[in-house]
């Protein structure tokens, strides 16, 4: 067993992630905002020197707000990444380093694979590139796991703002043109601790299994909640927002699948026992 230090250890990914690594028998230390500040050279250190392992899990995830606050944007997703494994690497420690699919703005209708060229379409995409480059160009030994349409219990996602929406409003529109993988950050956690068993190296993308529109997954939703209300499908262009979104996070998972020892369960399974 290994003591692990979360960073961003309780957000929405590195809480879950903390209880299954605790309960898997691991120690776990829990780095966060206010008293942890990734950009600080002093607290990363102190995080990196008491543990085997790092898992980043902090991140700048304000996609809109990163448009107009780009440098501080920068210096969590990009800097502090890159800061943070060049250190790792000084001290001989693993590290998983968490990113998105929002470094693609891919809009075809195929699986994007580690092999893709990725194209970010907003600044938030693009400090997580580069906080990637970083992180691989630093010389730690790391793992970078991408993952999509994140939901869990401590986190506001897709199936809050659904719910909050669906509470205030009797008709409710979404957009139908955004595919991707709705996923489960209980499940990303297993797959993280996969990984942190076998020290496995390189970048992987993790999703669950299956595709669907952002619309055939509000219909799922209201319907496992048996909540009745007027639902239609538009366009991305309906609800212009500072950042664009990718309109393909369809992710090929055939890399990591070789290393789990599970088998992804399908986006409506996973849901479906998450609303539960
Ligand atoms: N949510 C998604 O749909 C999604 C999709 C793909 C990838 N991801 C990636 O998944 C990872 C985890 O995200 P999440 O969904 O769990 O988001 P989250 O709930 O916002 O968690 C991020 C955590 O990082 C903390 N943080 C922010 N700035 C920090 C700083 N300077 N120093 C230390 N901690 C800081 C946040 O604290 P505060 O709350 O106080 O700011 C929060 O606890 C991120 O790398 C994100 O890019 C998320």
């Amino acid at each position: 067993m290994s003591v692990i230090s979360i960073l961003g250890g309780r957000g929405m990914l590195g809480s879950d992630l903390a209880e299954l690594a605790g309960s898997a028998g691991h120690e776990v230390l829990i780095f966060d905002m206010p008293a942890f500040d990734i950009t600080k050279a002093a607290d990363v250190q102190e995080a990196i020197s008491k543990a085997d392992i790092i898992v980043n899990c902090a991140a700048y995830t304000a996609v809109d707000k990163a448009e107009t606050e780009r440098e501080a944007c920068r210096s969590v997703n990009a800097l502090a990444a890159g800061s943070l494994a060049k250190s790792a690497g000084e001290l001989g420690k693993y590290l998983i380093h968490i990113s998105t699919d929002f470094v693609f703005g891919d809009d075809s209708d195929r699986k994007l694979s580690e092999e893709d060229k990725p194209d970010p379409l907003g600044w938030y995409g693009a400090t997580k590139l580069e906080g990637e480059q970083l992180v691989a160009s630093s010389g730690c030994r790391h793992a970078i796991v991408r993952i999509e349409w994140t939901y869990g219990r401590n986190g506001v996602n897709f199936i809050s703002k659904l719910l909050d929406a669906a509470g205030k409003s009797s008709k409710l529109k979404v957009v139908g043109d955004q595919h991707g993988s709705p996923t489960w950050t209980a499940d990303v956690a297993m797959a993280l601790l996969c990984l942190i068993g076998k020290r496995a190296e390189g970048l992987y993308h993790f999703s669950a299994e299956g595709c669907a529109s952002r619309y055939e997954v509000a219909k799922f939703i209201l319907s496992e909640k048996r909540i009745s209300k007027e639902l239609s499908s538009c366009a991305s262009s309906d609800f212009p927002a500072p950042a664009k979104r990718p309109m393909n996070s369809r992710f090929d998972c055939s890399k990591i699948d070789r290393i789990l020892n599970f088998k992804r369960p399908g986006w409506q399974e996973s849901m479906a026992k998450y609303l539960k």
